[in-house]
């Protein structure tokens, strides 16, 4: 192999896969799912989704790709191979692929509302608003597809501006940069709400206290998707950074630490959210406009200060929305090299634009398509497409995932891949691939469409 095709350091596979799980999924879903999902009832079952489910099931996606280090779709043909099963297998791969152009096409533009804020913030735009106003400031920009439009697109510029760089030049430099910030500023925000709001102990106890009467079907269901999400499995985006790594790392102890940062940041998140929206008296159940009404309007009360920290929390957003987005760019990218040649540039913009055209369809759904009804499902083209790309399409790429590590792949393979795994961990990644992920996936995801399909 040849060094040009590799990570130039040891660390980085753990940064720029953290860096593609810590995004949106952290910052602004899993708070808001927290205060939509009973608190601590919510933080428990998603714990035990990441440990049990997607923790082994990122095992699984490195293993494909360090062991192929190729692009996913061929990384999958070539383990089928030497492992004697199907080459259809390749669909899962092509399937993540559909999947990562769906999601990043809603995903920009919700990174789009967070320049705004970023901007908003700076200017002092916001400064001294109470919620009334806030939400207003809020709905104005759903409101107006020319403001979605311009931060959209600067998103996916920013986006292809770092693949069309390369792995090494493009993914891995930037990520020196990103990840050691979103660090320091989600630490400082932490900092501020810990000692400042007074309100860190009924945080803690808001997020921290199981009250397992409030564990409902619905509650494991919006758990393990939001675990899939966050952990950025079942797109081929851990199994394409993984095909960047070096031979002599541990596959199991990087996925540990990778769904151990990525579990850190969301928890992070909610301590750091929690004690500004409750200190100012507001609803932590706010559900999506948590972020950009409720704290927006926390932050706005508090003067000076506030507008310094919007503007920074907004930041850190952007920072690790860009993180994820590149990891969902990245791997058709490298198929078409790899694959037909494609000169890097052409198909990094090539791509990006395509994801920029679809993601208008999202743009209007805030405005002129907002009752929209496709195909008499009731939803608009972003409910629908963001109902593809979540409920269904990653939980069926997960389901697949697990059970071609389990079943197609040949064991040889496995456990060559997870040489750092005693016997009986090895034995429990199997049990949990064979039976486990497959049959726990399976109900939620029959749940989950029976439940919000009718
Ligand atoms: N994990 C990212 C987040 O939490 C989203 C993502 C999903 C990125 C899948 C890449 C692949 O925001």
């Amino acid at each position: 192999m040849s060094d040009a095709k590799i990570w130039a350091k040891k660390s980085t596979f753990i940064f720029a896969a953290a860096g593609s799980a810590i995004g949106l999924g952290n910052l602004w879903k899993f708070p808001y799912m927290v205060g939509e999902n009973g608190g601590g009832a919510f933080v428990i079952v998603y714990l035990l989704c990441v440990l049990l489910i997607g923790l082994p099931l990122m095992m699984s996606e490195t293993i494909v790709g360090k062991h192929a280090h190729g692009n996913a779709i061929d990384a999958i043909g070539e383990t089928a191979e030497r492992s004697g099963a199907s080459q259809n297998w390749k669909g899962i791969a092509a399937l993540g692929m559909v999947t990562a152009l769906l999601l990043l096409s809603f995903y920009s533009v919700i990174a789009g509302w967070a320049f705004d804020y970023t901007w908003a913030f700076a200017k002092g735009d916001l400064a001294g608003k109470d919620t009334a106003a806030v939400k207003l400031y809020f709905d104005a920009l759903q409101a107006d597809p020319q403001r979605l439009i311009l931060w959209h697109s600067v998103f996916m510029f920013a986006t292809a501006a770092i693949i069309a760089r390369g792995a090494k030049d493009g993914i891995e430099k930037s990520l020196g940069l990103m990840m050691p910030l979103l660090f320091i500023i989600l630490f400082v925000m932490v900092g501020y709400s810990a000692f400042v709001t007074g309100k860190f102990g009924e945080t803690l106890t808001y997020m921290f206290t199981i009250d397992f009467a409030k564990i409902t079907p619905m509650v494991v269901i919006n758990a393990l998707g939001q675990a899939f999400f966050s952990l950025s499995i079942g797109m081929c985006a851990i199994m394409t950074y993984a095909a960047y790594m070096r031979d002599d790392i541990s596959i199991s102890r990087s996925a540990v630490y990778i769904s151990g940062l990525d579990t850190l940041m969301a928890l992070l998140a909610g301590l750091a959210i929690f004690p500004i929206v409750f200190a100012n008296g507001l609803n932590a159940g706010s559900g999506p406009g948590l972020l950009f009404v409720t704290l927006s309007t926390a932050f706005a009360q508090i003067g000076m200060l506030g507008t310094i920290l919007g503007a920074l929390f907004f930041f850190l957003v952007i920072i690790a929305a860009l993180s994820s987005s590149i990891s969902l760019v990245e791997p058709l990218v490298k198929w078409l090299e790899e694959r037909f040649g494609v000169n890097r540039v052409f198909a990094t913009f090539g791509y990006c634009f395509i994801v920029w055209a679809l993601g208008l369809l999202t743009v209007f759904s805030f405005n002129i398509w907002a009752k929209a009804d496709v195909l008499g499902t009731g939803k608009n083209p972003f409910d629908l497409i963001s109902f593809a790309a979540s409920s269904v399409l990653l939980p069926l790429g997960g389901l697949l995932l697990a059970i071609y590590a389990g079943w197609g792949l040949d064991k040889k393979i496995s456990r060559e891949q997870l040489s750092t795994l005693n016997g009986t961990l090895f034995s429990v990644w199997l049990f949990i691939m064979r039976f486990v992920a497959p049959v726990l996936i399976s109900i939620v995801f029959i749940a989950s469409l029976l439940g919000k399909v009718s």
